[in-house]
């Protein structure tokens, strides 16, 4: 018997249905926005995200999937933001139109200790809006992903909102705090006195108690902000205020991807225990820069759809379906059903029967169980009177009707 990797799920039929509920949702209010769909890669150069995310962030040190292939060296993508800057310099999006609004659904790879909530292959529905510095469009992408949330009927989420400045204001932040803490090393936990040399933003949000401590005496409050990343700062504010988007500032908010600059977000839900992040993002100025493009300003985001879902009340009400499921009764019935089966699909109505030879009551059973909401019963009676039973499965009531006009009221009933 073979089981699957540890970290990764089976997303079966039913549960299917919800990501499907979800990707439709995503994909109308994409296009209200004006995103269009992009579709990089899995597999990419694992330079790419050494380059991007970071040397010394957790992802690039522990957690990448790594394929050796002669000499070259590639990695199954732990996240969508370097590809998708990737794909826009290499295929000239930029050239086409310098601002690209683009999203991506699909799955993201990391080597992590699998618990709930955690896992090694996960999906991701991200949105990157690439080629502008202008606040308003953190505004948009923070805005964007409150509307998503509560079409998903998600509540009870909080999103939490920072500046990390730019470059040059997180350079000094970096040895600031580098000064400061190593005069407390001993107290941190063995992990942050590693981030100490490469990492140290990444001290602010550990979850030790002693390094949270050490942390909040240093009462970071974005003294390290530029006029003009405090001026950005501001008119994201202004502009997410103006939307009436709620929103809580947290000075300790870093992110583990070094890309990050100027506005950082992350939303948090209480349902969710210590993975408790539901969607992250910000703005990342120098990543099109560093990959080879030109000097363009991006920011966007990205949800973990399995945590959205466990934290989405209506898991397990899947409703009934559309479909109409034909039962036969004997040879004939079962003959003139098939026909029945193929003219039902061709005027667009979902249909299936009994390929297993089930009795009444068995195959009634497997109509409820695939959630059909109409059943047809075709016997001997019925076939001699050119007539079929209909059963409406949510109303509990039934009707024999002329076989020459079931398509007709089927429509009715489907409202088409
Ligand atoms: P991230 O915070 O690493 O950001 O991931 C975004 C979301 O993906 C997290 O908030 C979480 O919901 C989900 N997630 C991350 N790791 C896992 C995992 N191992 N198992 C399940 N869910 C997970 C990014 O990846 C950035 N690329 C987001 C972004 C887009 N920033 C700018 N543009």
């Amino acid at each position: 018997m073979f089981k699957r990797i540890p970290g990764t799920k089976d997303i079966l039929p039913e549960e299917c249905l919800l990501w499907q509920k979800l990707e439709i949702i995503s994909r109308k209010i994409f296009s209200v926005y004006n995103y269009s769909e992009i579709r990089p890669p899995l597999i990419e150069d694992a330079k790419l995200f050494n380059r991007s995310l970071g040397e010394f962030t957790e992802i690039v040190q522990k957690q990448m999937f790594l394929i050796k292939n002669q000499e070259d060296l590639y990695a199954l993508r732990p996240e969508g933001t370097a590809s998708v800057v990737r794909a826009y310099i290499e295929n000239n999006l930029d050239k086409q139109s310098a601002f690209q609004k683009l999203y991506y659904i699909g799955p993201m790879f990391r080597l992590e200790r699998p618990q709930k909530g955690r896992l090694r292959q996960f999906h991701h529905i991200g949105v990157e809006a690439l080629g502008s510095f202008d606040p308003g469009i953190d505004v948009e992408a923070i805005t964007l992903s409150d509307h998503l949330l509560k079409a998903y009927g998600i509540n009870d989420y909080e999103i939490k909102l920072n500046s990390l400045g730019c470059n040059n204001d997180k350079k000094l932040f970096m040895q600031e705090l580098h000064k400061d803490l190593s005069k407390n090393k001993d107290g941190l936990c063995p992990d942050c006195k590693i981030r100490l040399e490469g990492n140290v933003l990444r001290i602010l949000d550990c979850k030790n108690e002693s390094c949270k401590t050490i942390v909040s005496k240093l009462n970071i409050q974005n003294q390290h902000l530029c006029q003009d990343c405090l001026g950005h700062f501001s008119e994201v504010k202004k502009g997410l205020d103006y939307n009436q988007i709620k929103y809580t500032i947290e000075p300790c908010l870093v992110r583990g991807l070094d890309y990050y600059t100027r506005t950082v977000f992350e939303i948090k839900h209480s349902l969710l225990g210590a993975q408790d992040a539901i969607g992250a993002g910000g703005r990342y100025d120098n990543l099109i820069k560093e990959l080879g493009g030109e000097d363009k300003g991006a920011v966007g985001f990205a949800f973990g759809i399995e945590r959205l879902l466990l934290v989405t009340s209506h898991q397990s009400a899947v409703s009934g379906q559309n479909l109409v499921y034909i039962i036969a009764l004997g040879e004939k019935a079962k003959e003139e059903s098939l026909k029945l089966l193929s003219n039902l699909r061709k005027s667009g109505i979902a249909a299936d029967t009994d390929y297993e030879n089930k009795s009444l009551k068995a195959a009634m059973r497997k109509a409820s169980d695939l959630k059909a909401n109409f059943v047809l019963i075709l016997g001997e009676n019925e076939l001699n009177k050119s007539t079929i039973m209909l059963k409406d499965m949510l109303k509990s009531t039934q009707e024999e009707i002329p076989i020459n006009i079931l398509i007709d009221e089927l429509n009715k009933k489907l409202g088409k």
